[in-house]
């Protein structure tokens, strides 16, 4: 009795590995990101792509057991939630309130430590921040900001 529910639960198990979310992967560097409309200097770039790229951009690397159920629709939420409210890859297509909303909203998920999510950090060890480049990243949230704000004023426009 006990062997037939453990095979049981093996085979389900086994079965469950063919329900796959669609993958995120898209290319992140595109006509639409974000170097098109904010200089992002390499520093900070390597670090938005360690630390923010998989669940903020059009590409995820995922490592082999992101791709094991349920792992896999555990981080495709946090990927499609992610997007929802930051994309890098499409950031230029914003207005530019909304940009400048977006800057300031990660210089305060910074500030508060709560980007990247604890969860991704539990295996993703290497995107933990420390105080110096998360400062390094809101110093450019405050340049950014200003930019945009110039770009706005000689457009004349939000
Ligand atoms: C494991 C996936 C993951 C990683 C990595 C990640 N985020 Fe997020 N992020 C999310 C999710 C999910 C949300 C939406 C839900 C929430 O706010 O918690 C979000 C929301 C946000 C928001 C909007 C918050 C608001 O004010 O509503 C910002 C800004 C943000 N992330 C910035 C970052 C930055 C900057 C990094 C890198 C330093 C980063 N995130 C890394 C998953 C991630």
């Amino acid at each position: 009795m006990g062997f037939k529910i453990l095979i049981g639960i093996i085979i389900f198990l086994v079965l469950i590995q063919f329900i796959q979310p669609s993958h995120n992967n898209g290319t992140a560097e595109a006509a639409t990101d974000i170097t098109h409309t904010i200089p992002v200097p390499d520093t900070v770039m390597t670090l938005l792509k360690v630390s923010c790229y998989d669940c903020h951009s059009n590409h995820t690397e995922y490592p082999w057991y992101s791709k094991i159920t349920p792992v896999n629709w555990w981080l495709n939420n946090h990927i499609n939630e992610g997007k929802r409210e930051l994309n890098f890859s499409t950031f230029s297509t914003g207005s530019y309130k909304r940009k400048d909303k977006k800057m300031k909203e990660i210089s305060e998920q910074l500030d508060k430590h709560e980007m990247p999510l604890d969860s991704y950090l539990w295996i993703h060890t290497n995107a933990k921040l420390n105080d110096a480049q998360r400062k390094m990243i809101i110093d450019w949230t405050k340049t950014s900001r200003e930019k945009i704000m110039q770009d706005s004023l000689a457009n004349k426009r939000m």
